[in-house]
């Protein structure tokens, strides 16, 4: 935000705590996805920068946090397995209709098989209750899937619907991510994420803490 930094600059603030965050130059491109046709049509949307090399998605509504982060943790595990890797956490059962489910195969640690994925079952009708958590590390053939790929839950494309194509032909794993993750696409999710973050803060940790013991007196 040009304007914004410039004038709080001008008046002595500090604003060092943003340099390790500027991406060099010519390192950031948007693409647009004019219709909301669904998270299978965004990403296609991307094949012209994506190319034809393995890529990385975040759906930045499931906020991840640990050390190392979700992303740190699938890459090594990508570097072991190759492959398309997403990553996984387990929910209530009731709660299961709200994300894309796996079908669950072999586990070694925090790598499971992906036999089988599907997008919004029914509780009844879901394989397991390790939903996907909105971290994928995907080959580029997903992209050629996606070009073709019919409606799916929601009268939208979906990217699960392409992944679960691709299931047979390459390796698929799912990565059970070491850390907390906050569903900040709820209102609730987002405020308690809010919550752990600034308890973990040593600059504001003891402020919050109290104001949250008062209120809950
Ligand atoms: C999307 C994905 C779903 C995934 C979820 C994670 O759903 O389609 O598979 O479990 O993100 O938040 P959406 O939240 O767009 O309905």
């Amino acid at each position: 935000a040009f304007e914004l930094e410039k004038t709080m600059s001008e008046r002595g603030k500090d604003l060092s705590v943003l340099e390790p965050t500027r991406l060099g130059p010519g390192n950031c491109a948007y693409v647009r996805q004019q219709e909301p046709l669904g998270l299978g049509h965004a990403i296609w949307c991307a094949r012209a920068i994506v190319g034809d090399e393995p890529f990385a998605i975040f759906l930045p509504d499931e906020f991840m946090h640990g050390s190392p982060g979700c992303m740190k943790q699938m890459v090594d595990a990508y570097n072991q397995v190759g492959g398309n890797l997403i990553s996984v956490l387990e929910v209530p059962r009731d709660q299961v209709s709200s994300y894309g489910v796996i079908a669950p195969g072999a586990r070694d640690g925090s790598l499971t098989e992906v036999k089988g994925l599907v997008e919004k079952p029914s509780v009844a009708d879901a394989p397991s209750n390790l939903i996907i958590s909105g971290r994928y590390i995907l080959q580029p053939e997903v992209m050629r899937v996606l070009e073709g790929q019919e409606k799916g839950a929601g009268g939208e494309i979906q990217l699960t619907d392409a992944m679960a194509t691709m299931i047979g032909t390459q390796p698929f794993h799912a990565v059970t991510f070491d850390g907390a993750r906050y569903d900040c696409g709820s209102k609730a999710g987002y405020i308690q994420a809010n919550l752990a973050v600034a308890l973990q803060r040593p600059d504001i940790a003891a402020e919050v803490r109290a104001f949250a013991v008062d209120l809950l007196k």
